[in-house]
């Protein structure tokens, strides 16, 4: 059902230090910080050619990251998004499966501007999972 890996996203608590690390360590090509407040969050994209991988800082009161890193101090793997081609397809099958996807179950409108669920990480080995829905011909 799923197909590409489309992110990994990392919380952390200082974005502009993490953002360097992987630009001037690991020599990762880093977007510009975009503040995304109807997700409270900002993120950084940095570009492994085959994937994504997401920082993310929490932005304002209430971010959906806030407790995470309250947890997790120095920053952590959030989730990792897959992409689906049908996310209400995708979702009608994994609740009659027994899944639990987080909220009311329905897809919202994610970071990217596509249709995304959430997954409770109980029932994914401990992991977050996110569905995006992409149209195969863009993927
Ligand atoms: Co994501």
């Amino acid at each position: 059902m799923i197909g590409w890996l489309n992110h990994i996203a990392i919380a952390v608590p200082d974005l502009a230090s993490a953002a360097a690390k992987y630009h001037d360590l690991l020599g990762a090509k880093v977007s510009a910080p975009q503040a995304l407040p109807e997700h409270g969050v900002t993120v950084v994209f940095v570009d492994t050619g085959n994937s994504k991988v997401e920082l993310l800082e929490p932005l304002g009161d209430g971010s959906p990251i806030a407790k995470f890193l309250e947890a997790n101090p120095d920053g952590g793997m959030h989730h990792i998004c897959f992409e689906v081609p049908d996310i209400h397809a995708a979702a009608r099958r994994l609740v009659s499966e027994g899944a639990r996807v987080l909220g009311d179950g329905l897809p919202k409108t994610g970071a990217h501007g596509r249709p995304v669920l959430f997954l409770h990480p109980k029932d994914f080995t401990g992991t977050l999972i996110e569905l995006e829905e992409v149209a195969p011909e863009k993927a």
